[in-house]
């Protein structure tokens, strides 16, 4: 089950023992060190000098098509890990996320100029459909291919300052990776080929991280009846602000942020392109040409209905993932989902970070919750040790001065007087 009551009351040790009871098993250590070894990190990227370290938490309540499913987080944010479950918490007792995702298709482009008759140029691609997917797909493994590799392709004229040109998209199944690797390889591959039949040159042959063919979709039905005391106002706040976000970009842009707290922090646990979803969410936010949020929500009588749309190109396999040991300790802990899966989750942890955002900006405000682990982190800053941290940020709080200067005032005296 992933209702475990006070978590966030435990130490570390206890709450690893709770999670591995209920999670397929995991090499705690790794996440003393963080989990990458210096020679891995090395190879990883250019001009290697060090390792940085994020915290990893894991959120509470969430059931997803009715499992439970305990969501390891990480970033430098606090909040976000109690926010995330508190929502699950609300929407598990209207029964949980309702949530699917399309299969994992990448598309891949390739770029043709100097194309001397576009349409010329489109009927003998199209022309060639046979030979192109037999050609993309002898290029995939088998795995792939099997899956349905390249099935299907597109190609258009563009009109550009540059001149006349086509753009050829094409289609994979990129099973649980992100697909980066796998589409540009094809693209690279079939590039001459397809040059040759447009009666151009190819030039850009690269992924299109606006994933528009692995839309993931989450819902929730959210009890008013779970919203405290004024469970009304607080539904009604919850859609007046949520029209706010539908018809002012300051707002939706911020109201997305809250959205991608939630699926980036699920996304660096285990090594995803946080980059390529971020680009893809937002770009999708904009499809109408107008950046809305990326959510719905409607009241129908005792809920509040919250919805969730995304494209998310996630791997759980794959590129970089695995690298650092701490991605298998977090897809352990989510049962190891595979990439439709972890979608489902990522868009149902969005919603709940959207959510659990908005309800506490339309009743207590952003602050509190904020503040007590802002918090904290100051007196941490500022030299607490670990027995001293919960009273310096407590009295930070009581005397509503959160900030770097109170908490070395505070530590100091708190030293001076024991
Ligand atoms: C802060 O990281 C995210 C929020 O600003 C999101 C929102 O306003 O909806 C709280």
């Amino acid at each position: 089950m992933s209702d475990i009551s006070g978590l966030h009351k435990m130490n570390v040790k206890q709450r690893r023992e709770v999670i591995a009871s209920r999670s397929n098993g995991a090499y705690w250590s790794d996440l003393d060190t963080g989990g990458l070894t210096m020679d891995v990190a090395d190879r990883m990227i250019e001009n290697v000098i060090g390792i940085i370290s994020y915290p990893v938490g894991v959120a509470t309540n969430f059931m997803i098509n009715g499992k439970d499913v305990l969501v390891p987080m990480s970033l430098e944010e606090p909040s976000v890990v109690a926010a995330a479950s508190k929502a699950a918490k609300i929407a598990r007792a209207g029964g949980g996320f309702i949530a699917e995702a399309d299969e994992p298709v990448m598309i891949g482009t390739v770029q043709l100029v100097d194309v001397k008759d576009v349409y010329e140029g489109v009927k003998n691609i199209m022309e060639s459909r046979k030979e192109i997917l037999k050609m993309a797909n002898e290029m995939l493994p088998e795995i792939i291919r099997n899956a349905g590799g390249v099935f299907d392709f597109e190609v258009k004229p563009l009109y550009t300052e540059s001149g006349n040109m086509l753009v050829f998209y094409f289609y994979v199944h990129v099973l649980d990776a992100m697909g980066a690797n796998t589409v540009d390889t094809v693209a690279e591959g079939i590039a001459p080929f397809l040059a040759e039949k447009s009666g151009g040159r190819y030039l850009l042959r690269i992924l299109s991280n606006y994933a528009l063919k692995r839309i993931a979709r989450a819902t929730a039905k959210f009890p008013i009846s779970e919203l405290g005391k004024n469970g009304e106002d607080a539904a009604e706040g919850l859609i007046h602000a949520y029209n706010l976000a539908r018809a002012d970009i300051f707002r939706a842009v911020t109201h997305n942020k809250g959205i991608m707290n939630g699926i980036i922090a699920v996304a660096n646990t285990i090594n995803n392109d946080t980059r390529a979803i971020e680009a893809g969410a937002h770009a999708y936010a904009a499809r109408s040409g107008r950046y809305m949020p990326l959510t719905d929500y409607r009241l129908e009588g005792d809920y509040v209905i919250g919805k969730i749309e995304l494209p998310l190109q996630v791997a759980s396999f794959g590129g970089s993932v695995g690298l650092n040991a701490v991605n298998k300790i977090a897809l352990n802990i989510m049962k190891n989902p595979g990439s439709k899966g972890l979608a489902e989750i990522m868009a149902s942890v969005g919603l709940a970070q959207n959510f659990a955002a908005m309800y506490a900006l339309v009743t207590e405000g952003i602050q509190s919750g904020h503040m007590r682990l802002h918090a904290k982190s100051l007196a941490i800053s500022a030299g607490a040790t670990v027995s001293e941290v919960d009273e310096v940020a407590n009295r930070m709080v009581r005397e509503k001065s959160v900030n770097f200067d109170s908490a070395k005032k505070i530590l100091e005296e708190l030293r001076a007087h024991s």
